[in-house]
Formats: structure tokens, C-alpha cells, sequence
């Protein structure tokens, strides 16, 4: 048999199947999975299935998985949870999965979990054999609303994060809040960092998608609502050439205090170091607005964070050197301007850096 897919007719059957987006030609579904995933595997022709997952998503998401009675049997390949695992050792683990369960260039992958598994399995997947389908099934609300769409995939090296990647967009994303049961709270509770930061980047803090945090009586909406926001930014910008900075708000100090807490006893996690990260960079904005304001009260109304201490501004302002926005030595922050979906880019000193944390620690 040959398989041959054509891509015309496929997205034709996707307009049908009612993706809830369309991301050049990546269906989104944010919908129950037993309504999708499995049809969506009706309609192609796959020679091999592998089903990455970690020790967590093996032994909680996994089982939603399989009461779904897919049309493939997969293979599985289950590798050590946690952000130190993101690096070029896994990928060899998960290559060498690949290897054993013989998978072919007409081969899928899925990708069950949450950033690391989605950005490492589809990295992973992108540079076999020149790459082959993948799809991303995110468990976790960071990945529902954020790393699960767009394409980036990568892995970290050495202190750097996501250093080593692409953009490659995946087959499918299959985006069902049936997981978030599955999540610690602190863990949700960071997921809503990023919606927050989407609300912000729209000008919609003040609708009940968003303003209802960190209570949701509607998770498909408030992620219908998030998502479409990504969606169309990447839509108009997938390279990262211009207004896909403006999705890295509040993440230059952000990363710089995720980073340097890591080996503390208490890290933050990424929803609570952008979190501070936004508050900061909005405060360095030239032109103040009410904007701010509602920011910082709807983010507090999430988060209870205790001050920064000044000490750490000197580290915090090394580890800002590493950033990917930086531009001839320059540290910039990419902001949201006046009107939604604009966006402002500024350079900061260190001194700039030391006075927002003082208005954050207020
Ligand atoms: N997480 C930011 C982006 O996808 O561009």
C-alpha cells in the first residue's frame, strides 16, 4: 500500500471534522477526546504508532488514553518526568524507542504530557528520518494554553533552556481539560500565568474567561478563549520575526528568577517567576495605564508571592544576558502596547531591573 496523504483533502476534512482552530494546516481541537482523537485516526494512514509519555502521564493520563478505543495499537516509550530531563540523553532514549519499535517515515508520534514531553517528543519526532507526524496531547494547563501550540520544539542544553530546536507545527493538537484533574494545584495555578499574559497581550482582563481566575466554571471556554489568542498571533508571526515576541512578556525576568531559585529549596514555577516577570516589565513601561493595574490585581488574585530580595538583582541580571530577544548586548523586553495585539520592545539596564523589583516587592 502506499501512503500517500494528500494534504488538500485532509484539510478539507478537517474544516468538516470542525477543528476548534485551523494553525497553517495544524487542526486544534478543544473538545472531549472520545469526540476526536479517535475519528482523527480514522482518516489516516499511518504505518507505526509511538506514544511518548513520563512516569507521571504513564501512570495518570495514559489510562484516559487507552479507554478510548483507538483505531492503532501503539508502542510506548516512557521516559523520567521533570524539566533536567530535557536534554540530548532522553532524546537518545526516545530515538532509541523509536529505533526498536521500527517506526518508518509514514510513522506518528504522540506526544502525552506536558512542555517538556511535547517539546522533546516533537523535537524528537522533527528529526527522524527527517521528520515524521507527531501530535501533541497536552496534560497540563502551561501546555494546553501554551507550549502544546505554535510548533516550537526543542530541548534544553546544558543551564540553557530551549536552546536546541525548531519550529515544526504538529499533525494535530488534542486539547481536553479532562486532564487537569490529574494537576496539583500549585501546577494548575502556574497554567494560569500564561492565560493571564494572553488576556493581557488582547486587552481582555476584564472578561469572565479571565477574570474569574483562579475559579473556572468553563475550562473549554476560558481555553477556547486563550488558545485563539496564541493562535493568532503565531498565525500572523510563526517564525518569530516580529509579534511572537510579544508572547515572551514578562518571561526575560521571568526565566532570569525561574532559573536562579531552581536549586533553592523553594523554585518558583514558571506561572509564579512570569508572573513577577509581568508585573516588573509593565512597570517599566514609559506610558503607565489602567492596564497595570488590572494586571497586577487579577495576577495577585491567583498568586500569594513573597518579595524578591535585592541581592538577587546582580544574578538575575547575568542570567537576563542569556535571553533569545537580546540584541547586540542589549537586554529587551517585549511589552503590550495601547492597543491589543500591539506590541512595544524596550531595553532595560540593570538599574531599570532593580527598580521594578522594588515596585513589585510594594
Ligand atoms: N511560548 C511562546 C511561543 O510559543 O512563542
Amino acid at each position: 500500500m502506499v501512503n500517500w496523504r494528500p494534504d488538500k483533502a485532509s484539510e478539507a476534512y478537517l474544516r468538516a471534522m470542525q477543528a476548534t482552530y485551523l494553525l497553517h494546516g495544524c487542526p486544534i481541537f478543544i473538545e472531549p477526546l472520545e469526540t476526536t482523537l479517535p475519528e482523527w485516526l480514522q482518516t489516516r494512514v499511518y504505518s507505526n504508532v509511538l506514544i511518548i509519555a513520563d512516569e507521571h502521564t504513564h501512570q495518570f493520563c495514559l489510562p484516559i488514553i487507552n479507554r478510548l478505543q483507538l483505531p492503532v495499537v501503539p508502542t510506548l516509550c516512557v521516559i523520567p518526568a521533570g524539566e533536567s530531563f530535557k536534554d540530548l540523553d532522553t532524546c537518545a532514549l526516545i530515538w532509541r524507542a523509536m529505533e526498536n519499535a521500527g517506526l518508518d517515515r509514514k510513522a506518528l508520534v504522540i506526544n502525552l504530557g506536558g512542555g517538556v514531553i511535547g517539546d522533546m517528543g516533537g523535537f524528537c519526532a522533527a528529526t527522524w528520518k527527517r521528520g515524521i507526524d507527531f501530535i501533541q496531547i497536552p496534560t497540563t494547563l502551561l501546555s494546553m494554553t501554551d507550549a502544546a501550540i505554535g510548533g516550537k520544539v526543542g530541548i534544553d542544553f546544558h543551564a540553557l533552556k530551549n536552546v536546541i530546536g525548531l519550529i515544526r507545527q504538529p499533525a494535530g493538537v488534542f486539547i481536553d481539560p479532562v486532564f487537569l484533574h490529574t494537576l496539583p494545584q500549585r501546577e494548575l495555578h502556574s497554567g494560569m500565568a500564561e492565560i493571564v499574559k494572553h488576556a493581557a497581550i488582547s486587552h481582555e482582563l476584564d472578561r469572565p474567561w479571565v477574570h474569574q481566575l483562579p475559579h473556572t466554571p468553563d475550562w473549554f471556554e476560558t481555553l477556547r478563549a486563550s488558545v485563539g489568542i496564541k493562535v493568532r498571533i503565531v498565525e500572523e508571526d510563526p517564525h518569530e520575526s516580529g509579534l511572537r515576541m510579544l508572547l515572551n512578556f514578562g518571561h526575560t525576568i521571568g526565566h532570569a528568577l525561574e532559573s536562579y531559585y531552581l536549586h533553592t529549596p523553594s523554585p518558583f514555577t514558571h506561572g509564579e517567576a512570569i508572573t513577577i516577570g509581568m508585573i516588573c516589565e509593565q512597570y517599566l513601561q514609559p506610558a503607565q495605564n489602567l492596564h497595570a493595574n488590572l494586571l497586577k490585581k487579577q495576577l495577585m488574585s491567583i498568586f500569594k508571592l513573597d518579595p524578591i530580595p535585592l541581592q538577587a538583582v546582580s544574578s538575575l541580571w547575568m542570567l537576563m544576558q542569556q535571553d533569545k530577544k537580546n540584541a547586540s548586548g542589549k537586554v529587551r523586553i517585549a511589552l503590550p502596547d495601547a492597543l491589543p495585539f500591539t506590541m512595544q520592545v524596550l531595553e532595560i539596564t540593570q538599574a531599570d531591573l532593580e527598580r521594578s523589583l522594588l515596585h513589585f516587592n510594594k
